[in-house]
């Protein structure tokens, strides 16, 4: 029997007309969620997300603003904006996008940014609240993946869950999330060698290697999970994730599609995360 599709852009049109709804009571309250974001230099792809970033605050009401710079920006300048808006109180949340410039230390500008702002996720601050399983602002995409498996409603207790790729922004933040929820986790890399043999094990398989056709049908547990977090080229040229979908459909039990899955989640929950840090920002209601 054919999978479950797990439709990431139905899931999050759900959850941004909430968090529209939200931004307009903050907005009433006379705090409407901000979000700066930094692009610098001009790498498309990156042009692309920045934008679709904007215009999603902007559809959903929440004030954004884009600052775009010369790749030849210093790194001391980069630093002095975003102390900038640190000490701005319209802007809630910040994000530089990656990659930076080689000149430009990306640890260096995350640390700058205030942990309260920090929307990504990314700092060494609220990657540690995350491992000490402390509130803060959790890495939008897999956050979003955890979304994801909810809109299942199977549970993750005791389940075995799988992740391919350990990125601290998707693979390492992603195996913490599930831990948190009570699965048991097991995280498998580029050195791991025969994936398949922890895959076929898997109720849960959040794949983000970033290499199309990774996980093949023969290596799936019928009716598992199958989140694939991958956005890469087929040879015809269309947008493909790192799951061989047209297979693995027909083993799982539910599975996101590439694209519509992923995708749309990691914008949905950047908005989710700006609205939380506006509404901490806000401090206690009166
Ligand atoms: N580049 C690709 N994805 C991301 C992201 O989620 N956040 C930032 N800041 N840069 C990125």
């Amino acid at each position: 029997m054919s999978a479950q599709i797990i439709d990431g852009t139905a899931l999050s049109a759900r959850l941004r007309a909430d968090i529209g709804a939200r931004a307009e009571a903050l907005a009433a309250a006379g705090r409407r969620p901000g979000l700066a974001v930094i692009l610098v230099g001009d790498d498309p792809a990156s042009a692309v997300y920045v934008r679709n970033k904007v215009k999603a605050c902007q559809a959903h009401g929440l004030h954004s603003v884009l600052e775009t710079y010369d790749g030849a920006l210093s790194e001391a300048a980069l630093l002095a904006r975003i102390a900038a808006l640190n000490a701005d109180p319209a802007i809630h949340g910040i994000l530089v996008q990656m990659p930076l410039p080689a000149h430009i230390d990306p640890h260096k500008v995350i640390a700058a940014i205030a942990t309260a702002k920090d929307v990504d996720g990314f700092s060494v601050h609220s990657a540690g609240a995350l491992m000490a399983g402390l509130p803060g602002l959790r890495p939008a995409t897999p956050y979003g993946c955890m979304k994801l498996i909810e809109s299942t409603g199977q549970a993750l207790r005791g389940k075995h869950a799988v992740v391919l790729g350990r990125s601290n922004t998707v693979g390492k933040p992603m195996a913490l999330l599930l831990l948190q929820a009570h699965a048991t986790v097991t995280v498998c890399h580029s050195a791991t060698p025969d994936l398949g043999r922890y895959t076929r094990e898997a109720d849960v398989v959040v794949a983000a290697v970033g290499r199309r056709d990774t996980l093949r049908a023969d290596m799936v547990k019928p009716g598992a999970i199958v989140i694939d977090v991958g956005m890469n080229r087929n040879d015809a040229g269309r947008l493909c994730g790192d799951v061989d979908f047209a297979a693995v459909r027909e083993v799982a039990g539910w599975i996101t599609p590439v694209p519509g899955g992923v995708g749309p989640m990691t914008i949905t929950m950047l908005l989710a995360n700006t609205l939380q840090a506006a509404a901490a920002q806000a401090g206690p209601p009166a």
